[in-house]
């Protein structure tokens, strides 16, 4: 009998193969790169850019970076709990959205004031001399 039926299924592998970026050329010509992607690793901001005691909404990137205490930085998302604004300034200790006035500690994102009833959530983040980047 020869009904045996066999359904092979080789996923085109190459279409996964488009994505090379040859950009390898040694050229050594003292060529300015800053324009990384926004992807792990990219800069973010400076340190200077985050006021201590306050922070810095980057809205394009839907993060906040924050300065606690001097040197200490931590970074949320900047995208609110309650209904998805994103938040709109800093001052005081805390994350503010203007949309409804829910407010979070630029210290560890937590709600200190409604009607958002989660934290705003951590992003992760390294900073380097003066450059703050994502992890
Ligand atoms: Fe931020 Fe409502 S969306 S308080």
């Amino acid at each position: 009998m020869h009904a045996r039926r066999r359904t092979v299924l080789t996923a085109g592998a190459a279409g996964a193969a488009a994505l090379t970026t040859g950009c390898g050329s040694p050229d050594g010509g003292g060529g300015d790169e800053s324009s990384a992607p926004d992807s792990a690793g990219a800069e973010l901001a400076r340190t200077s850019d985050v006021p201590v005691g306050g922070g810095t909404i980057f809205k394009d990137r839907r993060i906040v970076v924050t300065q606690p205490a001097d040197g200490r930085f931590k970074a949320f998302s900047a995208v609110c709990t309650h209904a998805g604004c994103i938040v709109s300034s800093v001052g005081d200790g805390t994350i503010d959205c203007a949309c409804h006035g829910s407010r979070f500690s630029i210290t560890d994102g937590a709600v200190e004031a409604g009607p958002a009833s989660r934290p705003l959530p951590a992003e992760r983040i390294t900073v380097e001399g003066d450059s703050i980047r994502r992890a």
